[in-house]
């Protein structure tokens, strides 16, 4: 997607080198970071300098390319399969990271020369970030055919294109609606406690899409009021049977939107789905640190970044960073191969399994 003129993915790699756009400054400034080994690939994913399961999936695809390059003669397969499991120790829940290191490790499994490795490991990390934009540009044909002219859509954390390669999962439908002329208005959820919805937001301005941010608990109130239309989310992890993983506060607008007679879809490609969780209970579901509810980032008088403390210091936290929403209250699952309802049948079918 385009920023200040300028054509950008979240992530790409350039020689020894993974860059990616530094989303810890958004949206107050629009920096990049740089991976030089797979350890610093690791912590970005971590420390949320990239974030949304599709960018992570690929960002670590590239880290597996990093350890390929810095592994030795002597012990490489060691080697890269202990940097793997590094990366994909880093966050639970987003399949994404699963699908896109496991991805390469497949291609590079029966191989035995290092440089061919290599070279391999490039260009397969290649193809799954050109995948994940692809996905990502045909969920926004299939979406789109379900916005109205005049629609109001609530959207909660971040699936626009920063949390994938480009363009987007839940988000992406909005763009095309509005680049093709559909009036749209898109109510943002602030997404406590690392407040995604700044993201949403920051993109939404980028694409001239008006909005307006909401609190988390007002969700019920619009819809109360009918004025959200419909309801587009991402997704961390789909289960086999259509239970979705995604962030915290999401179930709650599934029920509510179910109680208020609102669509509920929810947007992911392919690499998003887990044949092998048989149901949403299973899967794992990430614990953050404390400081996320204990402290807000943003910039003070001054324009500078500043940390502020919200609550009496020996505050107890729990920060759960995802939810399951039970497929019963999803309407349907839009992805790059159409759209399906969220039940264990229609997937089969879409995986042909
Ligand atoms: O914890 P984050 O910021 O990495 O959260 C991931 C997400 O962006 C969402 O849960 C999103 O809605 C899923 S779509 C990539």
């Amino acid at each position: 997607m385009k920023v200040k003129g300028k054509e950008y993915r979240t992530v790409w790699i350039e020689g020894n080198e993974v860059k990616l756009i530094e989303q810890r400054l958004l949206p107050h400034e629009f920096g990049f970071f740089t991976a030089r080994d797979h350890k610093d690939i690791a912590f970005a994913i971590k420390e949320m300098v990239v974030r949304g399961a599709g960018a992570i999936g690929a960002t670590a695809a590239y880290g597996v390319v990093l350890a390929t390059l810095e592994a030795k003669e002597h012990n490489y397969k060691n080697y890269i399969s202990n940097a793997a499991k590094t990366i994909q120790s880093t966050r639970p829940t987003a399949q994404n990271i699963f699908t896109g290191t496991n991805y390469i490790l497949d291609a590079i499994n029966n191989l035995n020369d290092l440089e061919e490795i290599r070279k391999v490991a490039i260009s397969m990390a290649n193809e799954f970030a050109d995948y994940d934009a692809f996905a990502c540009k045909k969920i926004d044909e299939y979406g789109n055919r379900l916005i109205k002219d005049g629609f109001r859509i609530g959207t909660h954390c971040n699936a626009g294109w920063l949390a994938f390669v480009d363009w987007g999962s839940a988000l992406s439908p909005i763009f095309l609606a509005n680049r093709t002329g559909k009036k749209v208005f898109v109510y943002v959820d602030e997404t406590r406690p690392r407040i995604q919805g700044s993201l949403t937001a920051w993109e939404l301005a980028n694409e001239n899409v008006p909005y307006v941010i909401i609190a988390d608990n007002a969700t019920g109130y619009y819809m109360k009021k009918k004025e959200i239309d419909m309801v587009i989310t991402g997704a961390d992890r789909i289960a086999a049977n259509g239970d979705v993983a995604n962030k915290i506060g999401t179930y709650e607008k599934a029920v509510l939107a179910k109680e208020n007679g609102v669509p509920f879809y929810v947007a992911a490609p392919t690499t998003t789905f887990d044949l092998e969780t048989d149901s949403g209970e299973l899967i794992p579901i990430e614990e953050r640190h404390e400081d996320e509810m204990l402290f807000v980032h943003g910039t003070d008088e001054n324009g500078n970044i500043s940390k502020v403390r919200v609550y009496p210091k020996g505050s107890k936290v729990k920060n759960p960073a995802f939810d399951i929403t039970p497929a019963s209250y999803i309407t349907g699952l839009i992805t790059e191969k159409g759209i399906i309802k969220a039940n264990r049948e229609e997937i089969q079918k879409m995986f042909g399994v």
